[in-house]
């Protein structure tokens, strides 16, 4: 993988962190590792280039590790593109992260898609499959804000003028975790844009902090209010009515309307139920596993390397970049990356077609509006 393309590095200002070049095709990502003390891109020349950057969340969010999966796809079948290779790189790709549903949606897409075809038309056909995904996902996110801005425009009114409304989000569901708007934040972008007040109570996310160090990044760059907060603060907050409601992304959302995301969500939607505050988990249809039912018993959780927990990255005065241990090498340490909230917790879900019930009833019918507009 190669260092900073500037001839690239323009794509922020799209809000996409996944570009491929459309006359040379060379693909690259925005280096989530880097950010928020820098803005660094990397290109993605190989099937084995695309999954470490996966297993090593350079990217990460359930939509962008999808896109990123198929497009390292395409670059497998670049290399070999007979019926052996195509099972193998799929199996591979497929087993970089286990809990978000979208990689093996996106894998399973492309491999349907190119199987059919003579293996000298596979590559080209997965390249254009790969961007059409993208693009689709942003397209998902841009209708998820405008059917969410409703309950942000909702609680203003309620408010009526009583200072912004606070929507409390936990880890990064922006456009870095997918494309143009996000999932959980495309409804509070849409508000800001419609010049509603609002301001966001960013929690932290450790260990990897994706919501200090991304979510507060994107927040800032687009002007909108929001304010840092430490992981268990939430529930402080919302006992203390400074929470209007709650917007998490998701990794993957079952049948019954369970909701896998990042650690800690399921203690801030238990914090909302006991306080009166709604809960709404914001995805794409590309997020929901239709073959699974109970996702507490059923959900695949990735743990993760404990130096995750031990170690933290940051930069000194001097803007030099180090790595802090935090404890005793051997203390031990569990990391484990995702949790689930059963549905019982979920006020809604907000949908590329609209809020949904979290619930079996919910969910199938937003199935069938799914089906109809799929044609
Ligand atoms: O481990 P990560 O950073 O990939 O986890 C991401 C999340 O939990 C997001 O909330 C989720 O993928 C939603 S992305 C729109």
């Amino acid at each position: 993988m190669s260092a900073n393309d500037p001839h690239i590095s323009g794509a922020a200002a799209e809000r996409r962190p996944m570009r491929r070049d459309s006359n040379t095709g060379r693909l690259a990502v925005l280096d989530q590792t880097k950010l928020p003390h820098s803005v660094e891109w990397m290109e993605l020349s190989s099937e084995a280039d695309a999954a470490r950057a996966i297993v090593d969340m350079h990217v990460r969010g359930a939509p962008l590790i999808g896109a990123v999966a198929a497009a390292g796809l395409a670059l497998a079948l670049d290399a070999e593109a007979g019926d052996a290779a195509l099972d193998a790189a799929v199996a591979r790709l497929r087993a970089t992260r286990p809990t978000a549903v979208n990689l093996a949606w996106a894998l399973e897409r492309v491999s349907e898609h190119v199987r059919p075809l003579q293996p000298a038309e596979r590559a080209a056909a997965a390249h254009a499959l790969a961007d059409r995904i993208c693009d689709e996902e942003g397209a998902r996110c841009a209708a998820i804000g405008a059917h969410g801005v409703a309950l942000i425009a909702g609680a203003a009114e309620a408010k009526r003028g009583a200072g912004p409304v606070h929507v409390l989000t936990h880890c990064n569901a922006g456009w870095l975790a997918t494309f143009d708007y996000g999932t959980a934040l495309a409804p509070v972008y849409k508000a800001s844009e419609a010049g509603i007040d609002v301001h966001v109570w960013v929690d932290e996310t450790r260990p990897l902090d994706q919501g200090s160090r991304l979510t507060a990044w994107e927040l800032a760059q687009a002007g909108v209010p929001h304010t840092v907060i430490v992981d268990n603060a939430g529930g402080h907050l919302m006992q203390h009515g400074q929470v209007d409601l709650c917007i998490v992304g998701s990794d993957r959302t079952t049948a019954h309307g369970d909701v896998a995301n990042k650690i800690g969500t399921y203690l801030k939607a238990l914090a909302a139920h006991d306080n009166g505050v709604p809960f709404y988990a914001a995805l794409p249809t590309s997020t929901i596993d239709w073959s699974m039912g109970d996702g507490v018993a059923e959900i695949p959780i990735e743990e993760r390397a404990p130096e995750e927990v031990r170690v933290v990255h940051g930069v000194d005065a001097g803007g030099a970049r180090g790595a802090l241990d935090r404890f005793a090498a051997a203390t031990a340490v569990s990391n484990l990356a995702f949790d689930v909230t059963p549905a019982r917790y979920v006020t809604g879900l907000i949908t590329e077609h609209g809020v949904f019930d979290a619930s079996p009833e919910g969910l199938a019918s937003l199935r069938d509006v799914h089906a109809a507009s799929e044609g």
